[in-house]
């Protein structure tokens, strides 16, 4: 038997960047009067929020962890264990590390504090956190490809995770006749469910299925790789964003220590890490890391594709979500459009997808998105989101968090 882990509950920052209102650029009215939120800012707010949402107090914390991907390119700061510890003087000589995984960094901090609770600790805290504004979208497309096999797929294009996302849209397309209006509807969910959370990127920026279902003036292809441009749009990637997540994990121990019991949190049923090979791509056609982390979590945990009552799963781009919904198993390859069409992703669907707006419309502070994601499915079991609520309370929750090309992903199952 090993110990139990328990959720007990966390804070999101918004996340911002090009086309949030809070967004502080050349054209806002607060420019020069006001700045965005650095790394440290938004670290600290996250960490200091998750305590004063679950009554925590920082002393209390046995061991923490922050993911991020790459503070040292964007805000010149790495070593960021250290700069956890300076969210709260009482964190001061507590054992803090960051850790690294891509865009799956959020989860893989997760992922060390469930072993660690495993091994004996009590208490944790797990927080992510990611600025990637202070640069442009082209020179963060440099920053972010540090998470390919850079020698070997950085010449795809500029951007080029977008690239390699094009890549497997254009293989789908081709193998299932899939239509970029059907790829559309992905967009238009994500957008659809931003616009009822406060907290998202995309939350004021509308998007019809007329605008994401062809290039236009608006929404441009925007590779330079002339082979892959058209099979990626604006409105097909997730947000360039800053923002960061933190959250409490803690034991049967920890929950007695706090005064709570397990019906106060939300229990981790099963959580799995898998890794692919950096210098080999993959079947196009499907995530097969991902594959082999969901079907170890749904091992580990008991539960079936069929059980699970919310997803957040790591819509990089929308091609991203479909493939996704086929490793979970809720569709055959090439038939999760059809699903999304018919409406079954969304909030009040069968199987709610992603129900802030995703990495597309919630945004995609790369560090901060696997916790943020652990927190989106928890707020759901506890009837905590608002506009964007699904109908009776799942009781069974899914993360999926992917680092790279589906090289490096954290799969969770968490249980009401
Ligand atoms: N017509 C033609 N071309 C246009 C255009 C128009 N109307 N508008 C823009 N463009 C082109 C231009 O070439 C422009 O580049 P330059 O300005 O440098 O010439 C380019 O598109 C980008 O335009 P912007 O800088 O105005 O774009 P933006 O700030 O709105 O950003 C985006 C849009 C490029 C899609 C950006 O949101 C983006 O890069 N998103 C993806 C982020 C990403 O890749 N994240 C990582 C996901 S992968 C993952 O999760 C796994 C992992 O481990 C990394």
């Amino acid at each position: 038997m090993h110990r139990r882990a328990f959720v007990l509950g966390g804070r999101t920052t918004p996340f911002i960047g090009k086309g949030s209102p809070d967004f502080i650029w050349k054209k806002h009215p607060d420019f020069g009067t006001r700045e965005n939120p650095t790394l440290e800012e938004l670290l600290t707010a996250a960490v200091r929020g998750a305590l004063e949402e679950t009554g925590v107090a920082a002393a209390d914390v046995d061991k923490a962890w922050v993911g991020n991907f790459v503070g040292e390119l964007f805000s010149n700061q790495g070593h960021l264990g250290a700069a956890l510890v300076g969210a709260h003087p009482d964190l001061l000589y507590k054992p803090v590390m960051r850790v690294e995984g891509a865009c799956a960094s959020g989860g893989l901090a997760f992922a060390s504090a469930v072993e660690s609770i495993r091994a004996g600790s009590d208490i944790t805290l797990v927080a992510g956190v990611e600025v990637q504004t202070t640069a442009s979208a082209r020179v963060g497309g440099d920053y972010l490809a540090r998470a390919s096999h850079y020698k070997r797929q950085r010449g795809l294009d500029d951007f080029t995770f977008p690239a390699l996302f094009a890549r497997r849209t254009k293989h789908y397309r081709e193998a299932w006749g899939t239509t970029e209006e059907d790829i559309g509807h992905v967009a238009v969910k994500a957008y659809a469910n931003a616009h009822k959370n406060p907290l998202a990127h995309m939350r004021a920026v509308p998007m019809d299925l007329a605008t994401a279902s062809a290039p236009s003036e608006r929404n441009p292809c925007f590779l330079g790789n002339e082979e892959l441009a058209p099979y990626m749009k604006v409105s097909d990637c997730s947000q360039v964003s800053d923002g960061a997540s933190a959250l409490i994990l803690v034991s049967e121990e920890g929950l007695r220590r706090l005064g709570r019991t397990p019906a106060d949190a939300v229990e981790v049923a099963g959580l799995a890490h898998t890794t692919g090979n950096l210098y080999e791509d993959g079947d196009p056609l499907r995530l097969s890391t991902t594959e082999a982390a969901i079907a170890r979590v749904f091992k580990a945990s008991g539960v079936t594709a069929a059980d699970v009552g919310v997803a957040e799963v790591h819509d990089c781009f929308t091609i991203t979500e479909l493939l996704m919904m086929e490793a979970i198993g809720w569709a055959k390859p090439g038939q999760s459009a059809a699903m999304v069409r018919e409406g079954r992703t969304a909030i009040n669907g069968d199987h709610p997808v992603n129900t802030g707006g995703g990495l597309v419309g919630f945004g995609h502070p790369v560090g901060a998105t696997g916790v943020k994601q652990l927190l989106e499915v928890v707020r759901q079991m506890r009837g905590q989101c608002g506009d964007y609520q699904v109908p009776g309370r799942p009781t069974v929750g899914l993360t999926v968090n992917m680092g790279g090309d589906d090289k490096t992903v954290v799969a969770t199952v968490l249980r009401a």
